[in-house]
């Protein structure tokens, strides 16, 4: 794929969505274009995909927790909400999706997500039932108000067994969204 995401700095939050190990494809994708990367992850997150697997494909450390030090004195969420160009979501959970539309920080994404300034893409990933609630409808429609950009989940047969909408959006048009909003 064309166009070079270098000197960008790329934020992705991983959240417990049994998508999650699609986002080993996403952090090697995004380094291939030069990227640097750094992942956080939720503690669900991490019973789907290990740490060790993103740090090892991100070269960067990965982060779960918000009560690890950070690099220098300034805690660990706000040094990564400050120096991220894009804040990328994916796989994002319902839960995650409610917490952002409600400003709750229970965590080290949810904090990173108040604090940042930065474009923020979430790429939901669930059940058809879950992602058609009217609770979920209505807290993706908040955040798409509020300018976050939201990557349409496609069409499919679902990791729970049934036919329908809420797989992770493809590598290409995550990687496109985010391209399109750093050019
Ligand atoms: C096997 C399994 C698969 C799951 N897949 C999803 C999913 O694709 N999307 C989703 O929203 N929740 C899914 N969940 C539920 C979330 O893991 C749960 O809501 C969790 O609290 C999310 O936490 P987080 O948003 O902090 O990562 C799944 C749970 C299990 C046990």
């Amino acid at each position: 794929m064309d166009g070079s995401l270098k000197n960008k700095i790329i934020v992705l939050g991983v959240t417990g969505s049994i998508a999650a190990y699609k986002s080993a494809d996403i952090v090697s994708h995004l380094k291939k274009l030069e990227a640097e990367v750094f992942v956080v992850m939720t503690r669900e997150a991490r019973e789907f995909i290990t740490p060790m697997t993103l740090q090892t494909l991100s070269h960067n450390p990965v982060s779960s927790d918000l009560w690890e030090e950070g690099n220098g004195w300034q805690p660990g969420h706000i040094e990564l909400a400050d120096k991220a160009d894009v804040l990328l979501i994916a796989p994002a959970t319902a839960n995650i999706i409610s917490c952002f539309a409600h400003g709750l920080a229970p965590d080290l994404i949810t904090s990173i997500y108040l604090a940042t300034l930065a474009q923020v893409i979430i790429a939901p990933a669930m059940n058809s039932k879950m992602l058609f609630h009217p609770a979920t409808k209505n807290n993706l429609k908040v955040l798409a108000d509020r300018g976050n950009i939201i990557i349409d989940p496609d069409q499919g047969m679902l990791a729970c067994g049934y036919e329908g909408k809420g797989k992770l959006s493809s590598i290409e048009s995550i990687l496109s969204i985010i391209k399109s909003c750093l050019s």
